[in-house]
């Protein structure tokens, strides 16, 4: 059985969780099920980055010790995610024991083989980027990842020759075009970081002590980049008595990860494992942001929303529909509470829960709910359908494979517009009235319910509830699996439920984009 393991950044315990920091974990979660569903054996890691100094002063904001506030937070996430149904297979902490241990190991690694070595640091510091920067990084002044004031700081440090690997960086680049995704990206790096000069990264940190430190100096903290980004290995048993994870799922198949994180994953995570001399993932997917009508979502804006919010008002389909929906392969996504209600009355309820609904209703009145099985002359408009029926299956795999999961989710909702448009095209009502037309109603019937059954089992991976949902009223109960979608001809003895039920039903726009906008108020 094929492997596959794909992996969500390790998340900053620093509050709730808005629904841009939930996407990435939304996304892993549908690629995990997708996946599962063509027959992978799949893992999915998601976590918590847990040391540095940010997380020893926000928790002594809350007059806590850093372990009892990422204890506290480290639930509180496992609540999310049980809440979101997330299939995750392991949730890592990077104060895990054993992750811990590992890490002091690779560090000492690197030192033996003198791919880390001691001096003294100065340079810019960026407190919330917990990075160092030099003069020529900064952007007026400030810092380039969030543009905030940076201070001068100096101190004895442990460095990562970074140079002696930017060659062979790039020779990987070129030699493996799927590695970065989208493309963009890559060249992002070589031209901001690789080709004006990799500098050696400072890896040690004197200054606070909520770290991990390093064995043969432990006045020195590892610094928390190199001790997150080794998390997807130590998360497999690397380094441990028990490493048959790490055996059987590494390399990764995909990282998720935020634009804001791409340098720490395109250049310093390749390099570390080449150091480690292990091989490579197969692609980093960076993905774009959130973003809402008046910039980037914070608390002190006040227009910040949470997956919670609106799962317990819409449903957990409609958000996750919501959030794959939204966010394009080029460009940031947009959040409105006027674009979510609409969304949900176009997409969800007009064109799918309709099409359903109406499907449901013509078998009982036309066949006693009893669907009729495939007559092997479909006429012309039936074709077509077929044709569409596998076109969809097609354009909805090869998008998901580039990671373009905002057109993919499209392309089935273009099918769902066709299928909508076939009942217009057929006009069963009419056939039913002629006893001439009966084979011509039954093919009508029968594609109706083919197509629903095809877009219950695309639509699985991400809107789960809502397929099984669909199956159920069609009368399906067949354990389904990608390979499903071969059988579109044969579905026999089938019986759907007697009186259909709406799966989305309409909103008010008026009063429930007031709702949300409250919400963000909040
Ligand atoms: N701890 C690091 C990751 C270490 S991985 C070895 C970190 N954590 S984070 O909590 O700050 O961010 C987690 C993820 O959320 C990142 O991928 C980040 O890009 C993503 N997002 C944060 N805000 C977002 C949006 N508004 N929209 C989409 N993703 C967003 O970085």
């Amino acid at each position: 059985m094929s492997k596959y393991y794909v992996t969500t950044p390790i998340y900053y315990p620093s509050g709730k969780f808005h629904i841009g920091t939930a996407y990435t974990t939304v996304l892993a979660d549908f690629l995990k099920r997708y996946k599962v569903l063509q027959g992978y054996d799949s893992f999915m890691l998601t976590g918590n980055d847990e040391h540095g100094q940010k997380i020893e002063d926000k928790a002594k904001e809350c007059n806590l010790s850093p372990k009892e506030y990422v204890d506290l937070q480290a639930s509180k996430a496992k609540e999310l995610w049980a809440k979101m149904k997330i299939d995750y297979n392991k949730f890592i902490r990077t104060t895990d024991e054993y992750h811990i241990e590992a890490v002091q190991k690779i560090f000492e690694r690197f030192l033996r083989q003198g791919d880390i070595y001691k001096g003294e640091y100065e340079g810019w510091y960026c407190k919330p980027c917990e990075s160092y920067f030099t003069e020529t990084q900064l952007v007026d002044g400030k810092c380039p990842d969030c543009g905030r004031e940076v201070t001068k700081m100096k101190e004895e440090a442990y460095f990562f020759n970074m140079k002696k690997y930017a060659d062979k960086l790039l020779k990987y680049y070129d030699e493996h075009p799927d590695f970065i995704v989208p493309e963009y990206r890559k060249q992002e790096m070589i031209n901001n970081f690789i080709k004006p000069g990799l500098e050696d990264l400072c890896v040690t940190r004197t200054s606070f002590s909520w770290g991990i430190k390093v064995l043969s100096d432990p006045k020195h903290v590892i610094y928390v980049w190199l001790d997150a980004l080794t998390n997807y290995l130590t998360a497999l048993g690397y380094l441990s008595s028990d490493d048959s994870l790490f055996k059987k799922y590494w390399p990764a198949d995909v990282h998720l990860v935020g634009k804001d994180i791409a340098r720490f994953h395109l250049i310093y995570w390749p390099i570390f494992l080449m150091a480690l001399d292990l091989p490579l993932p197969k692609t980093i997917f960076v993905h774009n942001w959130f973003m809402m009508k008046d910039g980037k979502m914070s608390k002190s804006k006040g227009n910040v929303i949470y997956p919670d919010q609106l799962i317990d008002r819409y449903g957990l389909d409609a958000t996750k529909y919501f959030l794959l929906r939204e966010l394009p392969l080029s460009q940031d996504g947009l959040f409105s509470p006027e674009g979510f209600v609409e969304r949900y009355n176009y997409d969800l309820c007009n064109d799918l829960s309709n099409l359903l609904n109406r499907t449901v209703s013509m078998v009982n009145k036309y066949f006693d709910g009893y669907v009729p099985e495939y007559i092997g002359t479909p006429n012309e408009v039936d074709l077509e359908l077929e044709k569409a029926s596998l076109d969809v299956i097609t354009n909805f795999t090869t998008l998901v494979s580039k990671f373009d999961i905002a057109n993919a989710i499209q392309s089935i909702w273009n099918y769902v517009a066709r299928t909508n448009k076939y009942i217009d095209e057929t006009a069963p009502w009419i056939l039913a009235k002629n006893e001439e037309d009966t084979e011509k109603l039954k093919s009508c019937i029968y594609h109706l319910i083919a197509n629903l059954r095809e877009i219950a089992i695309l639509i699985n991976p991400f809107m789960s509830e809502t397929s099984e949902n669909m199956l159920r009223q069609l009368g399906i109960s067949e354990n389904i699996t990608w390979n499903s979608l071969k059988e579109y001809k044969d579905i026999k003895n089938v019986k759907v439920i007697e009186k259909g039920e709406p799966i989305f039903m309409r909103l008010n726009s008026e009063e429930e984009i007031k709702y949300i906008k409250d919400l963000m108020g909040k």
